[in-house]
């Protein structure tokens, strides 16, 4: 279509809790629409990361905010940000105002890149890209979600004993979506989607379904 080049870029924001899967069909937009895909964690990881490689405490907000903004995107390789301690440390850091606002820039960037985006994370459909022309909320069980991580960690090593991810995530829902900046939470524009009782094909193809309504809607304004 002529009129593309002038559209706004296609953004697809797909949000969560751990472990939902919010990742994964991230992923599997990124490939049916061609389009980049950043997972927003990431960042947070790597702040956390680096917070704590500087010796700092993770509760110490200008600590924090110093290495968010220190951070450059060839740290996002890293296989220690995929880690059990990097994601309490990133649910840790993420509290911070700061942290949150240096990293507001690079992702709004990415969002806007020419053809669209997808990004993954908390808030991507409510702070970083409330005008989304699709947004998904990717939530599963806590038990689900919890076995889903286990078996991550447990394909990069790290043996984890199910009640104790039960308990991380626990936590991490508890954290993220209770804090005052940006908290964890469904956009009032964004399709929930249950993966509970789903595989990654149904889950897959839930999303495709969500995501193609709403570019049609797009296309068509
Ligand atoms: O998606 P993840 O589990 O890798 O995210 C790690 C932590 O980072 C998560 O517990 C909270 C924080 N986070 C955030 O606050 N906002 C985002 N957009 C993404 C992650």
């Amino acid at each position: 279509m002529s009129g593309a080049a002038t559209r706004p870029a296609f953004v697809i924001a797909v949000d969560g809790p751990a472990a939902s899967g919010k990742g994964t069909l991230a992923a599997a937009l990124g490939r049916a629409y061609a389009l980049p895909v950043l997972d927003t964690g990431l960042l947070y990881r790597a702040v956390g990361v680096l917070t704590a490689r500087a010796g700092a405490d993770l509760d110490d907000a200008a600590a924090a905010r110093a290495a968010a903004a220190a951070l450059t995107a060839d740290l996002l390789g890293d296989p220690a940000l995929r880690t059990r301690a990097a994601g309490e440390a990133a649910s840790r850091v993420a509290v911070h105002p700061g942290v949150r606002a240096a990293l507001l820039d690079y992702q709004r960037a990415f969002a806007r890149q020419e053809g669209g985006a997808v990004l993954d994370g908390r808030d991507i459909g409510t702070v970083i890209c409330p005008d989304a022309p699709a947004k998904l909320y990717v939530t599963a069980s806590p038990q689900v979600r919890a076995e889903r991580r286990r078996l991550q960690l447990a394909a990069r090593g790290e043996v984890v004993a199910i009640a104790e991810v039960l308990a991380d995530i626990a936590r991490r829902d508890d954290r993220d979506g209770g804090r005052a900046a940006a908290p964890m939470g469904p956009a009032p524009d964004a399709v929930l989607l249950d993966t509970t009782d789903m595989s990654i094909e149904q889950a897959t193809d839930a999303a495709r379904r969500i995501v193609e309504a709403a570019r049609a809607r797009w296309e068509a304004r």
